[in-house]
């Protein structure tokens, strides 16, 4: 099997870049501007053709996993039209380009396409996104899930890493930590977290089991953002530290965020056999990666 990473310099699509070269498995990724490695091929979704950039680099069978994607929430807002032509219209394109070439394709999706009135979230619960990156999330789904059947989705939650990256809410607690600054956290926010080294094991899974369809993969346990700091600075024997839970309205988003997207991951676990990573062991690898 060979594995392409499209989007290979951002936080997901680098952590799973990385960890195939560990592993000795054949990768080839792309990269556009930001971190872009030398090894990267470059690909802009935007103006480039996928079937130039990746002439003659293919061995099949091969698993396309896109990572690429306008994935802040406010700025799919304020550039609405950019945002819906990476995310929707060019993602497509890549997608039924892969089906074409019978390239298997993981595509992310996210807990926002739910309104958070609920929580808990099943595979089978009618979507209701109330953002703008929600609304996309939930358009891609379902044209997947309908015209795209050999796809795999995975409807991932918010990704804590066990590195010092920028998207990691472990780094920034800690950087607020040792600035002396309070951790401010949305009251009512709940998220099945799930380790970035979920991923990575659960596209492996996909590729020797050949999976296809709609995946929760998240964490098994839902916490607040407030919970997963406290237990974040005791793991860490931080000594003082300070938490301030706020309304979502405190923070000034343009967009409104959904409260409650916890998702249930057991159809991931019925039919793999996995075990996500608990938020204690996810905390004690940050803290040895980087002690
Ligand atoms: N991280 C999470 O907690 C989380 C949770 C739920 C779902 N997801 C989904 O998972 C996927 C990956 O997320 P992520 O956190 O890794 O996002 P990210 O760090 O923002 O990465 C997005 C990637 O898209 C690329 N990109 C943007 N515009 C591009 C263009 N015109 N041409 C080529 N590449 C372009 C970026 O490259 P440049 O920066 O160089 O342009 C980057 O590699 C997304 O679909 C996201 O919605 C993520």
């Amino acid at each position: 099997m060979q594995y392409l990473i499209i989007g290979a310099n951002g936080s997901i699509g680098s952590y799973l870049y990385k960890r195939m070269k560990e592993d000795g498995l054949d990768v080839i990724g792309t990269g556009h501007k930001r971190n872009r490695n030398d090894e990267l091929i470059y690909f802009d979704i935007l103006h480039d053709d996928i079937d130039s950039v990746l002439q003659g680099r293919l061995d099949k069978p091969v698993l396309a996993i896109i990572c690429i994607a306008m994935a802040q929430i406010d700025q799919c807002l304020q550039e609405r039209e950019a945002a819906y032509q990476i995310n929707i219209v060019k993602t497509k394109e890549l997608i039924q380009y892969f089906t074409r070439q019978n390239i298997k394709v993981i595509y992310f999706s996210s807990e926002y396409v739910f309104d958070g009135a609920r929580g808990y979230y099943t595979e089978q619960d009618a979507t209701n996104p109330i953002n703008q990156y929600g609304c996309m999330k939930a358009e891609m789904e379902k044209y997947i899930l309908e015209f795209e059947t050999t796809v795999c989705i995975f409807r991932i939650s918010k990704v804590v890493h066990t590195e010092r990256v920028d998207q990691n809410v472990f780094w920034q607690w800690e950087q607020l930590q040792k600035k002396h600054e309070a951790a401010k956290c949305i009251k009512g926010n709940r998220m099945s977290f799930v380790c970035i080294e979920d991923i990575y094991q659960a596209s492996r899974l996909v590729a020797n089991m050949g999976l296809c369809g709609l995946f929760n993969i998240s964490g098994d346990v839902s916490y607040s953002r407030k919970e997963l700091a406290e237990k974040f600075f005791e793991l860490s024997g931080a000594g003082e530290y300070r938490i301030e839970e706020c309304e979502a309205a405190a923070f000034g988003f343009q967009e409104k965020r959904p409260m409650d997207v916890s998702l249930d991951n057991r159809k991931f676990r019925e039919k793999t056999g996995y075990k996500f990573t608990p938020m204690d062991a996810a905390i004690q690898s940050y803290i040895q990666n980087n002690g």
